[in-house]
This record gives C-alpha cells, structure tokens and sequence, in this order.
C-alpha cells in the first residue's frame, strides 16, 4: 500500500512477441508475486469497487479469479465466477467473443446473481474489451445490474474502455 502507482507499473513485466508475433503481453506474474504489488493491487480496488457500491464482484477465469476474489474478500461480498467452457456443473448462459489474439467463450451460473444485484467486475487487464464485454451481458442477461469495472491495467490503445462506455459500463484502471 505504501507503492508508488510507479513502482506498481513498474511490477508488471512485459514480453514481447507472446502468444504470438507482435502482441506485447503486459504480464502480471511478477506483480502477483510480489507481496506489497499483490496487496496494493488488491487495497486500491476494493477501494474503488466499494464506492461503485458493489453487493457482489464478478471475475473472469482464469486471471480475474486472483484479484476478484481478494477484492470479494475485502467487501465482504460474493464473488460469482465468470467461467471458460465445460467447467461449470449447471445448466450455463454463455457468449462467444474475440480477442486481441484469437477467439473464446465464456459462461456464467445464471443463478450467481439476483435481480438488481449490482455486480462490479473485476480483471487483471482490458484489452479490446471483448472479454469485459461479454461479461457484462451475461450479468445483465442474469439480472445484475452492472455499472462499472475495474482493471489492474488499461491497454488505452485498444480501445476496451471505450467498448464498455458505449455499453454504459465505467472504466477504471490502476494503470496504463
Ligand atoms: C486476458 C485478460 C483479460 C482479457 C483481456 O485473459 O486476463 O481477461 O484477456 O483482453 P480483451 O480486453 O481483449 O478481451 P485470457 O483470455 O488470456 O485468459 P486467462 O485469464 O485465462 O489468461
Ligand atoms: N497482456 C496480458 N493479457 C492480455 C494482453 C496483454 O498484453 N492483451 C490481451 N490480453
């Protein structure tokens, strides 16, 4: 907590040319594996999650369940896991999406959620947006309400924030 928003950046370590030719992947390993990194991540959102005034925060598998769940934790609120295919034991609604690199679906509990719970989404990173975005209408197609969602970081120039605004979804980031 005591982390600069420069020495937070500075955690997260980028690898070129993954997963594949020129993507350059901003990778939070290295700041989830730092305790001050993890623990500052984890304050500043639940900060900002408990002024949307979440009743419950919503992850995407597999990079969101780390600092959504923690977030979860430090409400006090439910967590509902927003889950790759095949995985959940329940009958599913689910959302095909693209993208930076490829394509993906994910799928949700449509009983995770009550109507007019507000859920606020919590990720490690937005990109285009496709995965937030696909989250979003699955909470929503559920019965939440969903206003905002929060990331670790912002990729500005893939427009991801903009994607959810025009959805009425607001945007915040610990960096960019
Ligand atoms: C990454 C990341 C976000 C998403 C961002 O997840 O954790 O969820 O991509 O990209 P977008 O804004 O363009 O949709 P990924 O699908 O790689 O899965 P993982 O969490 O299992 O690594
Ligand atoms: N880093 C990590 N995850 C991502 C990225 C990235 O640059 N782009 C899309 N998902």
């Amino acid at each position: 907590q005591a982390l600069t928003p420069d020495q937070l950046k500075a955690l997260v370590r980028t690898v070129p040319d993954f997963p594949q030719p020129g993507i350059q992947f901003r990778d939070i390993t290295t700041l989830i594996g730092d305790g001050a990194g993890l623990s500052a991540s984890v304050a500043h959102l639940a900060a900002m999650a408990r002024e949307a005034g979440a009743q419950k925060i919503a992850g995407m598998e597999a990079r969101g369940f780390i600092f959504g769940a923690a977030v979860a934790v430090q409400l006090g609120v439910g967590f509902v896991s927003v889950r790759k295919p095949g995985k959940l034991p329940v009958d599913v609604i689910g959302i095909d999406y693209d993208l930076e690199y490829g394509k993906d679906r994910l799928e949700m509990d449509p009983g995770a959620v009550s109507d007019g719970e507000q859920v606020v989404i919590v990720d490690d990173l937005i990109a285009t947006g496709g995965t937030a975005l696909a989250a979003v209408k699955l909470l929503r197609t559920a019965g939440a309400r969903v206003d905002n969602a929060l990331f670790v970081i912002d990729l500005p120039d893939l427009g991801g924030a903009e994607r959810l605004a025009a959805a009425g979804v607001d945007v915040a980031a610990l960096m960019d």
